[in-house]
């Protein structure tokens, strides 16, 4: 059997799936009797599965990653040429790309120096972990080596970002887990955990409640999500970013922003946490930076933060010694370049704010013809439905039915998606949506429409 899908059956190359390959996230025991989907062909918003069916992908990839849609020529191009040129060196040395696009990000990140590179989201992130281990080694006496993270927001897939996991199911039976990550409070205000006036700045209170008890000497960093993906698309409540920069300043606790969702567009702007005025030591994004051409992830860094780790020429243990294999492939910063050529010369952040506020508009309105739709939260093409059993008591609509109303939308050509396996208490209960920044107005209704059909059907 070749790629060549011209020269096969294409029952072939399903057969070779369900004999061989492991999806993620995945209970294979339906595979059994079902045929997995396998999908063939993308073209902007629309994408091809084996039988020839059409979708339009709400999700992006199903994980908010195709930002700027598929089949994209000029991104195929550019890391065709690159390749050819040069493929690989490893990161100790430059490369041409890696210069390019570690100034062209930085531009669009006041405030923010030095580009690491890697290739996920996960490894993104547990640099920084390891970066602010060793600044307390190095600068705190061993201090300050906790890092805060919290509930509902994740952060990765590896032993040490499951450690950062504010989704229980994430990290279930995968533990033991290391040492100093702590938990603090999410700030869902639609699931209040305080009766206040002022739900944002409370929320921020009780990160300062949780430093406290552990001791500001012990803090190191705080790891968050601008906007809360998987856990809900939360977005924050009015008041809680500058109270939790305030905190972090207070404590002298580095502020780390995981914009792996929500980095290069996706809520508008070319990050969520610009979106709040927050001045952040270390973002890391992965998904959106080359919308799934090739595998990137960026830590990005303060000067500040990174004149820690050159402060000591002669203590040969002073700098970052870490390396990551693949973050020297030449293929990712080249696609990223291409990838943010095409969002600035195609106006996508202006389309990606007024597309959203077109979905966040119909959703509120399908709200008014189903009861099942408690809340409705988004930034950008960033939004969530949370469904439940009841509006009062806001008991959260029973997972298998929300399920449903994913596979009534997928049986009616649209793919969206839903939280999955992440959060105990029933809270599997949000619909995710985030188109790509190309979408259209009718893109948009197409999808709403699904949902409507899909919750009249389903849902009741
Ligand atoms: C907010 C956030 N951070 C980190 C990650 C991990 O990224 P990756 O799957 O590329 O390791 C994800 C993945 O979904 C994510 O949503």
């Amino acid at each position: 059997m070749t790629l060549d899908l011209t020269q096969n059956d294409i029952s072939e190359v399903v057969a070779a799936d369900r004999q061989h390959v492991w999806h993620h996230l995945s209970q294979h025991k339906q595979y059994e009797t079902n045929d997995p989907r396998v999908f063939v062909e993308g073209k902007g918003m629309r994408l091809w599965d084996a039988t020839g069916r059409e979708y339009l992908d709400a999700v992006s990839g199903g994980v908010w990653t195709v930002n700027v849609g598929y089949g994209r020529e000029s991104i195929a191009n550019a890391v065709r040429d690159q390749l050819v040129r040069l493929n690989y060196y490893a990161g100790a040395a430059g490369n041409v790309p890696a210069a390019v696009f570690a100034e062209k990000l930085i531009a669009k990140m006041p405030g923010m120096s030095r580009v690491y590179y890697s290739n996920s989201g996960s490894e993104a992130n547990e640099k920084v972990y390891k970066m602010v281990r060793q600044i307390a080694a190095r600068h705190h006496g061993g201090r300050k080596w906790k890092i805060l993270y919290r509930d509902r927001d994740y952060h990765g897939t590896t032993i040490a970002t499951l450690a950062t996991s504010g989704q229980d199911q994430r990290a279930e039976q995968y533990g033991p887990y290391p040492d100093g990550f702590v938990r603090v409070p999410h700030c869902l205000e639609y699931r209040k955990q305080w009766d206040v006036e002022n739900y944002g700045q409370r929320a921020a209170d009780a990160i300062e409640e949780v430093i406290l008890r552990e001791g500001p000497d012990s803090v190191g960093a705080i790891v968050l999500e601008p906007v809360t993906a998987g856990g809900g698309v939360i977005t924050p409540p009015e008041g809680y970013w500058p109270r939790v920069q305030e905190i972090c300043r207070k404590y002298d606790i580095l502020l780390h922003i995981d914009e792996v969702v929500c980095g290069l567009g996706r809520t508008g702007a070319w990050f969520g946490y610009q979106q709040y005025g927050i001045q952040p030591d270390f973002v890391t994004m992965a998904k959106g930076v080359a919308s799934g051409y090739a595998a990137i992830s960026c830590t990005v860094t303060t000067e500040r933060v990174f004149e820690m780790f050159k402060d000591a020429p002669a203590d040969s243990m002073s700098y970052f010694r870490d390396i990551s294999t693949f973050g020297g492939c030449t293929a990712g910063p080249v696609a990223a370049l291409e990838n943010m050529r095409i969002i600035e010369d195609e106006g996508l952040l202006e389309n990606c704010t007024r597309m959203g506020e077109r979905l966040l508009a119909n959703l509120r309105t399908l709200m008014d013809r189903h009861q099942v739709i408690g809340d409705v939260r988004g930034k950008g093409l960033f939004c969530g439905a949370e469904l439940v059993a009841d509006r009062q008591t806001k008991e959260p609509l029973d997972e298998k039915k929300v399920q449903a109303v994913v596979a009534d939308c997928m049986a009616q050509g649209v793919i969206i998606g839903a939280t999955n396996r992440s959060l105990n208490g029933g809270l599997n209960n949000t619909l995710c949506l985030s188109p790509a920044l190309i979408v259209t107005e009718t893109d948009i209704d197409r999808i709403t429409d699904a949902i409507d059909r899909a919750l009249s059907s389903v849902a009741g």
